[in-house]
């Protein structure tokens, strides 16, 4: 049999850098696939709002999951749109309200589980760039290359009010920082598939990092595995 297609994930909290990472990369290696593992928690959780699903009943949630018509982006790489069921809802996708939803669905295992097969299936010839909390341990465990990212929970907050307002949403530094926080915390110490590097991934604490600098390690990382020349 032929050897899996490459796989090289991206983890760590929001706010981090993980799409200014995964984005390089893509550009990097042309003609790979992408998961935004995040996006398909965040598209869950508001699909299930939509039905009129509680949120605190997994096993409901965790069954709308096969059901979900979902396709992202277009053919160009810049192309950030996201569809449910045929219409446009990057902007619902992206909003912090999704994000405190789709970490509250991801503590329960049965919802994980749901998720698992379809992020695998992303992995298609040539290579895959795959971003979240638990690529590298849990969905890629086999992955070419590992990367998790950290920063303080200060410059994320930054970072994170900077893309909210070019997206026209106002938020308050100090709410979104509390609202970082809760949410760190929700990933870390959850039973399953917690917020942790793999023993085998390579931390890069970006908070005082230009996109440069980070790619200097990423690349050199790269070129040792002989994914890069
Ligand atoms: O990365 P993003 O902010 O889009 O993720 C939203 C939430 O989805 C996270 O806070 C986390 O709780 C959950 N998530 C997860 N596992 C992943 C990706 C996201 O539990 N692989």
């Amino acid at each position: 049999m032929s050897a899996p297609p490459p796989v090289i994930t991206v983890d760590g909290p929001s706010g981090v850098g993980k799409g200014m990472v995964t984005r390089g990369l893509m550009q990097r290696f042309p003609g790979w696939h992408r998961l935004d593992s995040g996006a398909l928690y965040r598209i869950l959780a508001l699909a299930a709002m939509r039905a009129g699903l509680d949120l605190g009943d997994p096993d409901a949630v965790a069954a709308l999951a096969p059901r979900l018509d979902i396709h992202f982006g277009g053919s160009s790489e810049d192309d950030e749109s996201i569809r449910l069921d045929g219409v446009e809802i990057v902007d619902q996708v992206r909003s912090e309200t999704a994000g405190g939803l789709a970490s509250k669905i991801a503590t329960a295992p049965v919802v994980r589980d749901a998720l698992l097969q379809r992020q695998r299936d992303f992995r298609q010839a040539p290579g895959l760039v795959a971003d979240g909390r638990d690529m590298g341990t849990v969905v890629f465990t086999d992955a070419a290359v590992k990367i998790f990212l950290t920063a303080s929970p200060e410059e994320r907050a930054r970072r994170r009010a900077k893309q909210l307002s070019a997206r026209g949403e106002v938020v308050r530094l100090a709410d979104l920082s509390a609202e970082i926080r809760a949410r760190d915390e929700r990933d870390r110490t959850r039973a399953v598939a917690p917020l942790v590097p793999a023993p085998d991934a390579i931390e890069i604490d970006t908070s005082s990092l230009n996109p440069a600098q980070v790619f200097e390690r990423i690349d050199e990382l790269l070129k040792t595995r002989g994914l890069l020349r």
